[in-house]
């Protein structure tokens, strides 16, 4: 398995040279939901998504009051955490949004010089820094909160070679299903409330030191009936991109808005993860049963006019619904899951990047109008 923590990789240039990048992040350390159901949505994760068990903490090792699963394939890692009693923090987030992503955690050299650093430049405290020490090492964390009840934790793991953190063990299970190519994450998506959009693209400059990558503006990004608005965030490396997204008025009801209501306020609303041969891992992600979003045929009749050469055949293109894309720097090929838990709020996307460094503008009235189809049969468009 890959690893994370290929120090290698720190050498980096800076590619966005707006960006501050006072922190400076690594790339992301792991993406933290809480779930109803922990050992059941990685079970899931392990079969539909092609991930591997890596680290559990719950009463066997020693945690009382929640249990949590550390699962990874490649760069991609996600803790899955349900808690066990009553009441409290983790079982408020379920009740009021659902399964959904609780901690972005973002691997820093310095977690507390990153809390002091963001915290001086207006961020509200989610937690002060702290060292957890097993005999592995230690670990040190902070965090800060980011739209809705998100939390950007900053993670310094310089000093720790065990599975995961100090207070878990390893994960050993005989069930090791086959990944699915899913090498790293993308770019992971915010939806917030009407108005909203400029308050968080502000969060990311002045309290990250984020740069603004692309922006839409609602006449991009809508349908007959539907819109909304999007600006992209990056961090100097380019390693960390956020778009954030707000709904936009249309003659009917804003995906946005849904996702807004359904999650009772700003959130994750999807996470994009990179693949090295989109055909293979959606063919494999189909098998073990994840759901797509369905695009209509007529949407490859003329696509070779719209995005020229590429190198896929648009027929195995078409078969899958994998959409296509093109901008100054090359070309992209995307698809987007439906909601992967009951509430019509976080999805994932699969992307293959050719060059193309931009997000799929190009596909967004095609997929807008797939999911107004699910919006249809949900009731709520
Ligand atoms: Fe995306």
């Amino acid at each position: 398995m890959d690893t994370l923590y290929d120090t290698t990789s720190l050498k980096l240039k800076k590619e966005f040279p707006d960006a501050e990048d006072f922190l400076p992040l690594n790339g992301t350390d792991h993406v933290e939901l809480y779930v109803g159901n922990a050992k059941q949505a990685a079970h899931f994760y392990k079969t539909a998504f092609g991930f591997q068990s890596v680290a559990y903490a719950g009463l066997e090792t020693g945690v009382k009051d929640r249990v949590s699963y550390v699962l990874q394939q490649n760069k991609i890692r996600l803790v899955l955490t349900t808690p066990l009693g009553e009441g409290g923090p983790i079982n408020d987030h379920l009740n009021r949004h659902g399964d959904g992503v609780k901690n972005v955690a973002l691997w820093v050299d310095d977690a507390t010089k990153s809390f002091e650093e963001t915290t001086k430049r207006g961020a509200e405290v989610a937690f002060e820094p702290y060292t957890i020490e097993d005999e592995n090492g230690k670990v040190t964390l902070s965090g800060i909160k980011t739209y809705g009840d998100t939390v950007h934790v900053f993670v310094d793991r310089s000093e720790y070679n065990g599975p995961f953190m100090p207070g878990y063990k390893s994960w050993e299970s005989h069930y090791n299903p086959k990944g699915a190519g899913l090498e790293y994450i993308d770019h992971m998506v915010g939806n917030v409330g009407w108005g909203e959009m400029n308050k968080w693209v502000d969060f990311y400059a002045r309290v990250m030191g984020f740069a603004q990558l692309v922006s839409f503006d609602d006449k991009d990004i809508s349908t007959e009936y539907t819109a909304l608005m999007s600006k992209v965030m990056t961090n100097g490396n380019g390693r960390i991109k956020f778009p954030i997204n707000e709904p936009a008025e249309g003659k009917k009801k804003s995906q946005i808005e849904e996702y807004i209501d359904f999650y009772n306020g700003a959130g994750v609303q999807h996470i994009a993860v990179a693949t090295n041969d989109i055909i293979t891992t959606v063919d494999h992600l189909k098998d073990q049963g994840v759901e797509f979003l369905y695009v209509p045929e007529t949407y490859y009749d003329d696509l070779l006019e719209r995005v020229g050469d590429i190198e896929e055949e648009v027929s195995e293109l078409r078969k899958r619904g994998i959409l296509v894309d093109r901008d100054d720097e090359g070309y992209l090929l995307q698809l987007f899951t439906k909601p992967v838990a009951d509430r019509p709020t976080l999805f994932f996307e699969i992307i293959q990047r050719k060059g193309a460094k931009s997000f799929g503008k190009g596909n967004f009235k095609a997929l807008f109008e797939s999911i107004e189809r699910e919006q249809a049969n949900r009731g709520t468009l």
